[in-house]
């Protein structure tokens, strides 16, 4: 983790949108260990980011200085294909009210959370921000990779046209603390996480896995990405200022561990990490996605940044997490 020794956050009143997520939980986190005192949340249902009224009331009465947006609908590819109008559509609206406010209320520095299926779907690895926008995107998730290229496009025209500081970092595959464990909404770690727990306890002797597992992903814990998100905040504006000046570059970082492996590899490791001594069975039926996804993360290594969290050490720790969770929830029931 990056220490930070001049921190523009600590005495500032920040706003966390999406503090209940795996990526805002994870941020708050890190916000408190830098020692800021004022952070302001709401659930979704204290504010609906998607009311732009209801937005604008709140950024006029909190006035908030640095936002970190991590609110968004959210989902796995059955998700994603089964909603496409709500991805498109509730996305655009979180996103454009809250900058919208931010705007009008002064806010110094806003971070958009997007998501690395803003790349085309066959672009070269690993992906460097410049290719945003040189080619088809995956199909199962167009319309919220639209969503998100429209967020990068939005704080990169206001600081164009008014002079706002608003930066975008583009997370690889997160998991951590709070992530999603509902099979029909949750992305791959998870997802065969706790297939992989339930079949150790209800001693099934294998768990299928979606797609061939020949496809290469990248994971990053949510701690690593939350510390990356702090370290850009906290630029001093020497370093930030080129960021969001550029005319011929988005305000856009992609956040990475650097390194990817198979979806047969991660499961493999997942089954180690649970204890489940079955066998895994690849469903060639269901759809693989991109067949490789490895951001190229050298402008944050150039920034000072570098992700500490190994894959199996963030494993761990999530399945420690995963088996309080669930032991809490079986001695309230
Ligand atoms: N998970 C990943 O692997 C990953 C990877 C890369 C990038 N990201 C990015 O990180 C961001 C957050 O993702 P996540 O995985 O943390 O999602 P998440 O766990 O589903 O959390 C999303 C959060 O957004 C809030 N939210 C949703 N709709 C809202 C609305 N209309 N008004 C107010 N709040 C709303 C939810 O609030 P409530 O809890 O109150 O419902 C929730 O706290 C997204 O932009 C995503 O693209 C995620």
């Amino acid at each position: 983790m990056s220490t930070t020794n001049n921190s523009l956050l600590a005495g500032s009143r920040i706003y966390v949108a999406g503090h209940r997520g795996l990526a805002g939980s994870a941020i708050v986190r890190r916000l408190q260990r830098e020692g800021c005192e004022s952070i302001v949340t709401m659930t979704r249902d204290e504010l609906d980011l998607s009311d732009s009224v209801a937005v604008n009331e709140f950024f006029g009465d909190v006035r908030p200085e640095y936002v970190f947006l991590a609110a968004a609908k959210v989902g796995g590819i059955l998700a994603n294909n089964t909603y496409p109008a709500d991805f498109i559509q509730e996305n655009l609206a979180i996103q454009n009210n809250t900058m919208d406010a931010a705007r009008h209320t002064g806010v110094k520095r806003l971070l958009f959370l997007g998501s690395s299926c803003i790349y085309p779907r066959d672009c070269p690895q690993p992906i460097r921000e410049e290719y945003m926008l040189t080619g088809p995107l995956e199909a199962t998730n167009r319309p919220y990779a639209v969503a998100k290229i429209a967020g990068i496009e939005t704080c990169w025209a206001l600081n164009r046209q008014y002079g706002t500081q608003y930066i975008s970092a583009m997370p690889t595959n997160l998991y951590g603390p709070n992530d999603n464990y509902d099979l029909s909404t949750s992305h791959v770690l998870p997802a065969l996480l706790r297939k992989m727990h339930e079949a150790k306890m209800s001693g099934a002797s294998e768990v299928a896995v979606w797609g061939t597992g020949t496809v290469r992903r990248e994971f990053l814990h949510s701690d690593d990405m939350a510390d990356a998100c702090v370290y850009l905040m906290n630029l001093p504006d020497a370093a930030y200022e080129p960021i969001v000046r550029s005319d011929t570059h988005a305000p856009l970082l992609n956040v990475g561990c650097g390194t990817d492996i198979t979806v047969r590899e991660l499961a493999e490791l997942i089954r180690d990490v649970v204890g489940f001594e079955g066998r895994l069975v690849f469903d060639h039926s269901k759809p693989d996605g991109t067949p490789r996804k490895l951001l190229d993360v050298s402008r944050m290594d150039q920034l000072g940044w570098r992700a500490g969290i190994s894959l199996r050490d963030g494993l761990e720790a999530v399945y420690a997490e995963y088996l309080r969770t669930a032991s809490l929830s079986v001695a309230r029931s």
